[in-house]
């Protein structure tokens, strides 16, 4: 059971490319919070075990076509099917690590090169969805992802793509708001690790903490 009923829990994000090392990241953090006897759970974006998640699946492996916009839709339901469960869990006092959220729905959509689906328009309908704390966003190069094995069988899996989903991260990063932390990626794995934690303990403990959102006074 969560050690302070009264105080939520962080709502972290770790955003980047396909092999950025989200996931290798993601398990890392919360061993180490876990360690610490934070509250944890990890939740992943496309989640493809509900009806529309698995609808998703099926699109990412080319057995089914969908436009660009009904696609979009999906991944963006997919979020806002999980938005309850993520606010009651953060109210329970548990800290959620989450692998991909709305910003990969507004990049990799307009990375699409479809002139109908700008960012802007792409991030419609994830407005009002529960706001992260902090979001990491792994930076790599799209040659150097493509290091970390060839590209497979998935629908956005082409160097093309990746490029501008970089690119567009990049420029997400630069909005006003826009409020993510980069780090680069392409470092080792205990160099990465150790830069996502500085970054990411300091909200745990001030949001866990009860102190981030605090009035002034
Ligand atoms: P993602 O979830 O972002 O697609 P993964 O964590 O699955 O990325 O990592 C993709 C691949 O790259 C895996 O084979 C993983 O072992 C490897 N990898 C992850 N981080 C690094 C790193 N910093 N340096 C080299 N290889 C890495
Ligand atoms: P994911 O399962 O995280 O794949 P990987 O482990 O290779 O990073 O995501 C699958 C693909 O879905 C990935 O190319 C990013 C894309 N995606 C979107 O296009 N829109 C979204 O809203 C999300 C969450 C992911």
């Amino acid at each position: 059971e969560p050690r302070n009923s009264m105080v939520r829990g962080a709502f972290v994000v770790v955003e980047g490319v396909d092999r950025a090392g989200k996931t290798t990241q993601v398990q890392r953090l919360c061993s180490k919070l876990y360690a610490l006897g934070h509250n944890i759970k990890t939740i992943r974006f496309p989640d493809r075990v509900s009806t529309i998640g698995q609808m998703i699946g099926s699109y990412l492996q080319n057995e089914t076509n969908m436009d660009d916009h009904v696609v979009h839709l999906l991944f963006s339901a997919n979020r806002w099917e999980k938005a309850k469960w993520i606010e009651e869990t953060l109210a329970k006092g548990y800290t959620i690590i989450c692998d991909r959220y709305y910003y990969s729905g507004m990049v990799y959509s307009a990375a699409k090169n479809n002139p109908a689906l700008s960012l802007e328009w792409a991030k419609q309908p994830d407005i009002g969805l529960p706001k992260p704390d902090v979001v990491i966003f792994l930076d790599l190069e799209p040659w150097q992802a493509e290091q970390r094995g060839g590209y497979g069988e998935e629908k956005y899996e082409k160097r093309e793509l990746q490029q501008r989903v970089r690119e567009l991260y990049l420029q997400l990063l630069n909005a006003p708001g826009g409020g993510m932390k980069v780090i680069n990626a392409g470092d080792s794995m205990d160099a990465v690790e150790e830069r996502i934690w500085n970054e990411v303990l300091p909200w745990v403990e001030m949001v866990e903490g009860g102190t981030y959102g605090a009035k002034v006074g």
